[in-house]
């Protein structure tokens, strides 16, 4: 893009809830892709890609609505190389005030093998598919899928064409998180001196984060002309995850120094985003992440803590505020009221609409009875599990776990299973074993268990567990988390939403799992 007043101005396009969402686990529920669409719009996303409406009635119905909530921001849905995928794209999207197709093709040698096409054959491919967009659309991006490993000089060839046909934006894919650093400012360079009216549309970078260069690579893309970068909420997405959102756009902030360029992001919001994609996707942030891990602030060893009150830039290079945390000195306990909830979550960066307020107040009153301190972590793990809209379809009466070293480990349960009290008594070789057999034979199913995961929030032996559950049926995984002192309890309840988010799948979409192939291009 040449035009002098955009020249350093970088596009943040995010694909949390497309690319993002599509990785194995991180299902979401449509009220989840409402809410992490509102607060991407809020936050100053320039364009949101909302999902792929061919792929699922679901994805379909999360897209149409997104679109007509939107408020600043362009919404985008993604498209294969046919009409038919186009078309029901911008069925999707065309109730936002700015939208946006994006159909792609893998051009690589090894992707242009699936659909079996010849290089002529995709080439026209393209030029009719970016043309058929664009009459429905004025604003078309189009992505040569593995460009990174696609030969340069049939790169330049189709993005020439896709430019002819009318794209407005052409990203510039680095599927497998292949490339590095200098190869990817090259390949950007490249393509804006060589293909015929490149100036006139603006170059994305895309990448995945394989190797571990996601970051550097879309930055290294900047620097040589791209304008839009394409990125996710804590680097969610497939296999090792997509250019992390608050790392390249901290990095423009912090680093604008020696790369001046701006977006258009509020930054003080990363945290409260982070926090929200986690919960509902079920991806816990690393504690190490950069940005927006738990230790990101954090300094343990002596020097860094003397440093640091001395004098803060010592070890910080930008401020906890600076993304939306700011300290307070509030201890929280039985007898903190709403207003001190309220505020003791505005400067952890969380922001809850009444009636979640209300849901947490509830949990946190809870736990400060049977705790004396509620720390800020036990906090964010109750609006980590905040409820969503799931409807209980089971619900935990109560739970008596016999344990010992003798084992083996007995659970007595009762449970709420539509209306209608059930009971169990089971054995397992430990007391989640035990309760998790309890829940399946109250609760038969065939769902497997992909995924448990038990973290402690706080130190000290009255600790909160959060656990996570991940459960796979014939293709729908869905995901189910809770919080308690009580480990087993907060497995069984985290067991139990998981299993209510399935029969939502279930009864709502019958087969709507995601099926769809990359490889149906035609
Ligand atoms: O990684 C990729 O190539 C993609 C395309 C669909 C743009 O996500
Ligand atoms: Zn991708």
């Amino acid at each position: 893009m040449t035009h002098a007043s955009d020249q350093d101005r970088v596009l943040i396009f995010d694909t949390t809830l497309r690319d993002g969402e599509q990785s194995p686990g991180a299902t979401m529920s449509h009220e989840e892709k409402l809410e992490i669409a509102s607060l991407l719009d809020d936050m100053g996303v320039d364009v949101i890609e909302a999902g792929f409406p061919i792929a699922s009635e679901g994805d379909f119905r999360a897209v149409s609505e997104i679109a007509k909530n939107s408020r600043n921001s362009v919404i985008c849905g993604l498209s294969r190389a046919n009409f038919k995928d186009i078309d029901r794209c911008w069925e999707a999207i065309k109730g936002a005030g700015r939208s946006r197709i994006h159909t792609f093709i893998g051009t690589s040698p090894l992707h242009r093998a699936i659909p079996n096409l010849t290089m002529d054959e995709m080439a026209d491919r393209i030029h009719e598919t970016v043309t058929h967009a664009r009459n429905l659309c004025d604003d078309v991006q189009w992505s040569p899928m593995d460009a990174t490993r696609t030969e340069h000089d049939y790169l330049c060839r189709v993005v020439e064409i896709a430019i002819k046909a009318g794209a407005t934006t052409i990203n510039i894919p680095d599927t497998v998180g292949y490339t590095a650093p200098r190869e990817s400012a090259d390949l950007i360079r490249m393509l804006i001196e060589k293909v015929p009216g490149a100036d006139d549309i603006v170059f994305a970078t895309h990448c995945h984060n394989d190797l571990g260069m996601a970051t550097a690579n879309s930055l290294a893309a900047v620097e040589a002309g791209a304008r839009q970068i394409e990125c996710t909420i804590n680097g969610l997405g497939e296999r090792a995850g997509n250019t992390a959102l608050e790392e390249v756009v901290m990095a423009l902030k912090v680093r604008n120094d020696i790369m001046p360029y701006a977006t258009g992001i509020d930054t003080t919001k990363i945290m409260n985003l982070s926090r929200r994609v986690a919960s509902v996707s079920g991806f816990a942030v690393q504690f190490n992440k950069a940005i927006v891990g738990k230790n990101a602030f954090q300094h343990e060893s002596g020097i860094h803590q003397d440093g640091v009150l001395k004098n803060v830039e010592t070890f910080e290079i930008m401020k906890p505020a600076d993304i939306g945390i700011t300290g307070d000195n509030i201890v929280m306990g039985k007898h903190s009221g709403r207003a001190a909830l309220r505020s003791k979550l505005k400067n952890l960066g969380v922001e809850l609409g009444e009636n979640q307020l209300n849901d947490i107040f509830v949990r946190f009153k809870d736990l400060a009875d049977r705790k004396k301190e509620v720390y800020d972590d036990d906090i964010l793990a109750l609006v980590s599990i905040s409820d969503d809209a799931t409807p209980d379809h089971l619900a935990l009466k109560s739970l008596r776990v016999v344990c010992g070293t003798d084992g083996p480990q007995q659970a007595d349960m009762v449970m709420v299973v539509n209306g209608a009290e059930k009971t169990a008594t089971t054995t397992g070789d430990g007391p989640v074993d035990a309760a998790f057999n309890a829940v399946k034979e109250i609760f038969p199913h065939a769902a497997k268990l992909e995924l448990y995961q038990v973290h402690a929030v706080t130190q000290g032996t009255d600790a909160q567990a959060t656990v996570s559950v991940r459960l796979n049926e014939d293709g729908r995984i869905v995901t189910g988390s809770s919080a308690d002192t009580d480990t087993v309890v907060a497995s069984v309840r985290a067991y139990v939403h998981a299993l209510n988010r399935l029969v939502v799948r279930r009864d709502k979409t019958g087969g709507d799992t995601k099926e769809i192939s990359y490889k149906d291009a035609g």
